[in-house]
């Protein structure tokens, strides 16, 4: 069998044999990207309503972001942090200009960036805030989702995350989502260094939390000399209908956490924001990776935010996310329990006896032409990305409405 065999199957087995198996994905297999779509191997176009999972806000194989990859790729990929590139003091000008920061440092994949947010919280309670060595801590929320790494899992709520993967790591409390009381309480603790926190929680199905919840956070934390830490790595990046989205309450974090649209879907591209104050406390030699801050991650991080702004899709989510909730309210069946979000960032609940019932349904929108994939087993998460038109909305829900009435039949 050669690679130009178009039987799903062969794929599917390739993987089953080949593959760890860490995933269980929808059984089709894609070979392109345009827009809003993706295709398959034969040809079937769906809307891809994942947006791999958020870090493709500008569409598949946006044009722009294309062009600057392919130009960079040509001439400089890697470097090392050993040398400087022309590349990467244009990227960190650009995007603390942008977000208002002294500082960024670039990472890779997401978790890699919450990891550094955590090392520079802690460098940062000991070498100003004044902590006793090794006793600095960290609030995080229950139902997080901030990565794999072992340190990351350690503070998850997840027994499929954190289960046999032990001994974790120390120096987290956990405490309530969207629980003002909770954090109040737990920033008594004087060896409390940082508070990380998702603006709305993804993973776990889409939770926005009350209105004032996070500038009452970020009040407290300043009150309590505490680092405000905002994972904006799948709210981020005018997913939500704003550039960030502490920005609907107007909080600036001390440490921001930016990842997945920073490339626009190309390839793993993370930062971590912060002044002064914060990020000079790690010194060479302290913190890095091979391909933390590469010439090809500039070069596409820089254009992948100018469409963002270019395009005004901070903007776009707002008006098509309205729409889309709208309109999944007006589906009149048992099946929904709920229809929320915010922008882009949206989710149904189902409501069923089965457990399976969120994914059968995911099967059959992928029938009718749209992918989703449920999250915490019932809840689906629809998330496009933000360059999908009104028109597409609408075609969109359509799918989705068919779908779940042949589900109920
Ligand atoms: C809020 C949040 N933080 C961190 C991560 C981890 O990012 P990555 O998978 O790129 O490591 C994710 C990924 O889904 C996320 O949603």
């Amino acid at each position: 069998m050669t690679t130009t065999q178009t039987n799903s199957q062969y794929y599917f087995d390739l993987e089953e044999k080949y593959g760890a198996h860490n995933y269980h994905p929808l059984p089709v297999v894609l070979e392109k990207g345009d827009g809003v779509y993706v295709y398959d191997i034969e040809g079937k176009r769906y809307f891809d309503f994942l947006s791999g999972y958020s870090a493709l806000n500008q569409g598949h194989c946006h044009p722009k972001i294309v062009d600057a990859f392919t130009r960079q790729a040509s001439k400089l990929t890697l470097t090392s942090r050993a040398y400087y590139n022309n590349k990467l003091g244009e990227f960190e000008k650009y995007i603390t200009d942008l977000f208002g920061y002294d500082k960024v440092l670039p990472m890779n994949t997401g978790v890699e960036a919450v990891e550094t947010a955590i090392k520079l919280c802690r460098k940062w309670a000991y070498s100003v805030k004044g902590v006793e060595t090794n006793k600095a801590k960290i609030i995080v929320c229950e139902n997080n989702f901030h990565g794999r790494t072992s340190t990351v899992i350690s503070f998850s709520t997840d027994p499929q995350s954190y289960t046999g993967f032990g001994p974790l790591m120390h120096g987290f409390e956990i405490i309530p989502y969207n629980n003002i009381p909770a954090l109040e309480k737990a920033l008594r603790d004087p060896n409390v260094a940082g508070f990380l926190v998702e603006p709305i929680q993804g993973e776990a199905g889409i939770i926005v939390p009350g209105e004032g919840y996070l500038a009452k956070a970020k009040q407290l934390c300043e009150e309590a000399n505490v680092l405000f830490i905002a994972d904006e790595i799948q709210t981020g990046l005018c997913r939500t209908g704003k550039m960030l989205c502490i920005d609907h309450e107007n909080v600036k974090a001390d440490i921001l956490i930016l990842g997945k649209a920073l490339s626009g879907g190309m390839m793993p591209v993370s930062a971590v924001l912060a002044d002064d104050e914060i990020m000079l406390t790690i010194k060479p030699g302290e913190h890095g990776s091979t391909y933390g801050g590469n010439p090809l991650a500039a070069a596409v991080a820089i254009a992948s935010l100018q469409v963002l702004t270019d395009e005004s899709l901070a903007q776009k989510a707002t008006k098509t996310g309205k729409l889309m909730r709208d309109e999944l309210r007006k589906i009149n069946s048992p099946l929904i329990s709920e229809v929320r979000g915010k922008g882009l960032l949206n989710a149904i609940e189902i409501s069923h006896y089965d457990k399976q019932a969120a994914w059968n349904l995911c099967l059959i929108m992928k029938d009718f032409g749209l992918l989703a994939k449920p999250t915490h087993g019932d809840k689906i998460r629809l998330a496009p990305p933000l360059i999908i038109t009104e028109q597409q909305v609408l075609e969109s829900v359509d799918i989705i409405s068919r779908s779940i009435h042949a589900f109920g039949k």
